[in-house]
């Protein structure tokens, strides 16, 4: 049986007060609508459609081929909305799982549950509904005495009594595909001037079908996203999950609500995560590691072990047992062997370090490859761009670079060479002599040449 997700997304999102259209806003580094597209993807194993409106272009840059587009053009009102998707599924698909691009918290498994639960009923459709406190603008489930569903009333339309209701419609349904097309037809212009998908529960009422509603367990999946007061709230709710989850499979933290985790995020084991700490992207952390506190991670791999305080890595590879800060910075290409030492102020570009090169103080390492055991006296700078162009620097095994030494690149230190402090290193070192001196000239020639 062939179920299909239509996402609604072609509302304005007035209320953001925003250039940016409101399902493109980051949540946990991720768009609004990015959540809505998965889990409906993933229930029902197609490709979605979006209906879009306005500023589309843009969306459809974020999202690409993820899923298919159709425009509705005024926006004049959810059942409007799903109507602009009759051309692309009309004869295509059994079942019509409808839902909303702002509604990021909603699992697969709920979205399943309606699908399920239409699957096995022979009315046109089945709802989902939820029941809070704060009604904030849901529509009103009005059932007979029975429990039959016989309508849903917007809040604007309900009548005090009808307010009381605290059945409220979550705006996700599953049609069968069959009935839908034709019952769309017959939806009438509100008050408001808006086509409301609402108006299908009365509809089929009339020819005496039966419409199902499901009742949520996990009415916090439903927040709908309006504001970034309820973006702010969404944000709390995800964080809880995904760090529940990496709780759960073995990852300490001392203040879960400090700790901000975006969903591709990876952790092994054992890794103890201290407060205010960001870890974005497509990160994967080993087992064992000491992470924060005040530390931002993005885009990097870390292995076992390893100790990183107060820090932001881009796009950097860490090994094992390594050292990191604080207030040290890793950017893009920047990648730590076994046993690397980088304490405090120090920042390394596009540059590789050896197992066990120690760099402890207020260093800059750019466009650069270290071997192994080399150590950087403080205050170290590869001058790597000489204003045009950047440059390398090769640096060999177990040499000592002293403090404040400037490495003019292109430059090369060979193996066991050693430099003096405040030297200004133009030229290449031989291997096993030392440079001192600016221009930094070799004092000591090496021994077996
Ligand atoms: C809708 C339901 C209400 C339900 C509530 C849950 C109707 C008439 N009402 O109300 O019963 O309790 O959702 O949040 O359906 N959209 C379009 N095009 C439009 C209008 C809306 O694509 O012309 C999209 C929006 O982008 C959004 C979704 O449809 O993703 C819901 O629209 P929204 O305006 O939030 O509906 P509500 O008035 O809140
Ligand atoms: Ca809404």
């Amino acid at each position: 049986m062939k179920i299909t997700p239509v996402i609604l997304a072609a509302g304005k999102g007035t209320r953001m007060n925003s250039k940016l259209p409101k399902v493109l806003h980051p949540l946990l580094g991720k768009p609004l609508v990015q959540y809505a597209l998965d889990a409906a993807s993933t229930a029902a194993g197609e490709k979605p459609v979006l209906v879009v409106g306005h500023e589309s272009e843009l969306i459809r840059e974020t999202l690409g081929d993820q899923c298919r587009y159709v425009v509705q053009e005024p926006q004049l009102g959810t059942g409007h909305a799903l109507k602009q998707a009759e051309s692309l599924l009309r004869d295509q698909t059994d079942l019509v799982l409808v839902t909303n691009a702002d509604m990021p918290l909603i699992r697969p498994g709920t979205l399943q549950k309606l699908v399920k639960t239409q699957q096995g009923h022979d009315g046109p459709f089945t709802m989902l509904t939820l029941s809070v406190d704060d009604p904030r603008g849901f529509g009103r489930v009005i059932r007979d005495q029975g429990g039959s569903v016989l309508a849903i009333v917007e809040e604007k339309q309900a009548t005090e009594e009808q307010l009381a209701v605290k059945e409220l419609n979550a705006s996700m349904y599953c049609f069968s595909a069959d009935w839908l097309w034709g019952a769309l037809e017959r939806v009438e212009l509100s008050p408001q001037g808006e086509y409301y998908l609402t108006d299908l529960v009365e509809i089929a009422v009339k020819d005496n079908q039966k419409v199902k509603a499901v009742l949520t367990e996990q009415p916090a999946e439903l927040i709908g996203v309006n504001t970034r007061v309820h973006l702010a709230e969404a944000v709390k709710v995800l964080q809880g999950r995904i760090n529940e989850e990496l709780m759960t499979s073995g990852v300490s933290m001392v203040d879960p609500g400090s700790v901000y985790i975006e969903p591709g995020v990876k952790i092994g084991r054992d890794t103890l995560i201290l407060p205010h700490t960001h870890i974005q992207g497509e990160t994967v952390i080993g087992e064992g590691n000491l992470v924060g506190p005040n530390t931002m991670i993005r885009n990097s791999v870390i292995g076992n072990d390893c100790e990183i305080q107060f820090s932001v890595l881009e796009q950097a590879t860490v090994e094992d047992r390594v050292d990191v800060g604080p207030f040290s910075h890793l950017r893009s290409g920047a990648h730590l062997a076994d046993d690397v030492h980088l304490g405090n102020f120090g920042e390394v570009k596009n540059s590789s370090l050896g197992k066990g090169t120690k760099m402890g103080h207020f260093s800059y390492l750019g466009d650069a490859v270290l071997g192994e055991g080399v150590n950087i006296g403080a205050g170290t700078i590869t001058c790597n761009y000489d204003g045009k162009e950047k440059h390398s620097t090769r640096i060999g095994d177990r040499v000592f670079v002293g403090s404040d030494t400037m490495l003019v690149a292109p430059v090369e230190l060979g193996n066991d060479s050693r430099t003096g402090a405040g030297s200004v290193v133009t030229k290449d070192v031989s291997p096993g002599a030392l440079a001192v001196g600016v221009p930094a000239r070799e004092i000591k020639k090496p021994q077996n040449k």
